[in-house]
């Protein structure tokens, strides 16, 4: 093994790199056949939903256009509902369109209540979200994703475009790490 593996500090796998093939491979079918016939735009929000958007896009047949955005959430305070800031916006208009919105995870929920409202706003015909992760446990606005990987508890996890200080993002699986790498 190298000096420094990023498996060194991983505590326990969650989420195996098989099951996730396996799920994305379903999710890709079930999709497919809901936007049959639909002009579909797929919306990636960066950096985290990238490995999955890939591999989920990958297995789709339809004719669908990427674009993506990047935004961050500041909540928070009194105001339980938070909002978000666009990092990185569209190329593309939503207007008419059938929009996809392929995330890593969905947890407080302020990120992707607040995106649905925003591409809705900005005219889309619909608007969906696919993600990865669910932590239903921690949400604290009503909002949910139509497509669900795994559902999974209240842990923090990494790999799969899930990231921790930056890093982890490229673990083949979701994986939780070592107390210790907190405190590093
Ligand atoms: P929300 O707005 O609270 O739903 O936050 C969603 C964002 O929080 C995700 O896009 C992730 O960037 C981040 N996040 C939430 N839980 C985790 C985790 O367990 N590991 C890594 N990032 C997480
Ligand atoms: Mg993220």
């Amino acid at each position: 093994m190298k000096n420094r593996s990023m498996m060194q500090d991983i505590e326990k796998v969650l989420v195996s790199e098989e099951a996730i093939k396996r799920r994305v491979c379903e999710l890709a079918q079930v999709i497919e056949a809901d936007y049959d016939g639909k002009e579909t735009l797929v919306v990636g929000i960066l950096n985290g939903a990238v490995a999955f958007y890939v591999d989920l896009i990958k297995e789709m047949d339809s004719f669908i256009e990427m674009n993506f955005m990047r935004v961050s959430s500041y909540g928070g305070g009194t105001n339980t509902t938070g909002n978000i800031r666009i990092l990185y916006d569209l190329e593309v208009s939503v207007a008419d369109k059938h929009v996809l919105i392929v995330e890593d995870i969905i947890d407080s929920g302020v990120t992707m209540k607040n995106l649905k409202k925003l591409l809705l706003d900005r005219g889309a015909a619909s608007v969906k979200a696919c993600v990865l992760l669910d932590k239903p446990s921690r949400r604290i606005v009503d909002v949910d994703a139509e497509y669900v990987g795994f559902k999974i508890p209240d842990e923090f996890v990494v790999g799969y475009g899930l990231d921790y200080a930056g890093k982890y993002r490229n673990l083949k699986f979701i994986g939780t790490l070592k107390p210790e790498v907190y405190t590093h």
